[in-house]
């Protein structure tokens, strides 16, 4: 069966908020994650089911929802999880912020690589504990951690490691050898890692494959929090349905109490969704990626044909739809301004923790008629500057 991603589908009246920011303007929404494809028709099959059977009860997830899930991690990653390992959560980010306020106390710190998706940095400062960022380095045309730097940003107080694997905004595949290295470091600051692998199955690149980083070891499971979810992959984000994965009991036990009353359960729908996108996904998922693939290379394209001129994309694009662009030689102190006042709604780069006007981030999660129409409407923007 083939999928269409190609037919645009008009989202402008309705409850996007990706396409709610720019209401009543001509203005191409690029920024938060979600992309403008209809679900798989598995997904859809399955929630119109649910919605017929017309109860709408408190639910729990029944069996074979968790059991799609220990299923998806042992053929995606080889990695055997136990089904009493999983905690439902409504998102992501709630589970950025419940670990946070589970495993440090006010004033304690959290280490996190920058640039980094904006929770990363948030959710510590919303219960009174401190974000500490040690940015990446380019190196050979990657980025990469800087090692020296985050050894030194260690204190008494680092209790947390949050990381994002794969990584949003980079686009970075974590290799093995990186993933166990930053494992051993938590392992000798007795640090609890987060992983956040949200992007898990949105890797581009067919030569690399994602590795969860708490299946390392058991070493470094015991003492990591993972979190997934099918909402970025499977496009149901609005679905509200994610999942902490965490093997320890008792650290099990303490994040479960730190959501205890404050953390709204997973919905009906949520659930159908899930268990349909990891059962029977899979072939949408695939022409998905090769779809993104070529988005990617589209605009990598027009950059390398010197449309763009002044924007970079400074290393592979391994992961996810979201490309991360150098606009510093444009020289403008509000990218995102200028952009949108020429018709493209973009990220902004400094929320992800790098000084304002250098940085702007693409989401190509969109037709690729819309990202034609973007990067005419961007080389329009460019050739609206005075000359430098
Ligand atoms: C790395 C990362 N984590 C979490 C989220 C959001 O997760 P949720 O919508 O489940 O809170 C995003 C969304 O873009 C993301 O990129």
């Amino acid at each position: 069966m083939t999928f269409d991603f190609d037919t645009p589908i008009p989202r402008d009246q309705t409850d996007s908020q990706k396409w709610q920011k720019y209401a009543g303007r001509d203005i191409l929404p690029m920024w938060v994650a979600d992309m403008d494809y209809k679900c798989a028709p598995a997904i859809l099959y399955a929630l119109h089911e649910r919605v017929d059977h017309g109860l709408f009860g408190y639910a729990r997830p029944v069996k074979s929802t968790t059991d799609a899930i220990v299923e998806a991690m042992e053929r995606n990653y080889g990695w055997k999880i136990d089904a009493s390992w999983i905690v439902w959560l409504p998102g992501l980010v709630v589970g950025l912020n419940v670990t946070a306020q589970a495993f440090a106390e006010p004033g304690e710190e959290v280490l996190t690589l920058s640039p980094v998706y904006p929770p990363f940095m948030t959710a510590p400062k919303n219960s009174s504990r401190v974000s500490v960022q040690v940015p990446f380095e380019l190196h050979e045309g990657h980025w990469t951690i800087n090692w020296d730097a985050l050894e030194r940003a260690v204190t008494p107080k680092t209790k947390l490691f949050y990381l994002c694997n794969p990584h949003n905004p980079v686009a970075r595949v974590w290799r093995r050898d990186e993933l166990t290295r930053l494992a051993d470091f938590c392992l000798r600051h007795n640090l609890i890692l987060c992983s956040d692998e949200i992007h898990c199955d949105l890797i581009l690149d067919p030569a690399l494959k994602h590795i969860p980083t708490a299946a390392l070891s058991p070493e470094i499971a015991a003492r990591t929090v993972t979190l997934m979810a099918p909402s970025k992959t499977y496009n149901v984000p609005g679905l509200g349905t994610s999942f902490a994965i965490i093997s320890d009991p008792m650290r099990r036990a303490r994040f479960v109490r730190a959501t205890s009353g404050i953390v709204a359960e997973v919905n009906n729908l949520g659930y159908v969704a899930c268990e349909a996108a990891y059962r029977h996904g899979e072939a949408w998922r695939q022409q998905l990626l090769s779809y993104l693939r070529g988005n990617r290379d589209f605009l990598l394209a027009a950059l390398a044909r010197g449309e763009l001129p002044g924007m970079r994309v400074e290393a592979p694009v391994e992961a996810t739809y979201l490309v991360w662009l150098n606009v510093t030689a444009l020289g403008l102190a509000d990218p995102i301004a200028h952009f949108e006042q020429h018709g493209v709604g973009l990220s902004e780069g400094s929320y992800f923790g790098v000084p304002k006007g250098h940085y702007v981030r693409i989401n190509l999660g969109c037709t690729r008629a819309t990202l034609a129409e973007a990067i005419r409407r961007m080389r329009l923007a460019l050739a609206a500057l005075p000359p430098r």
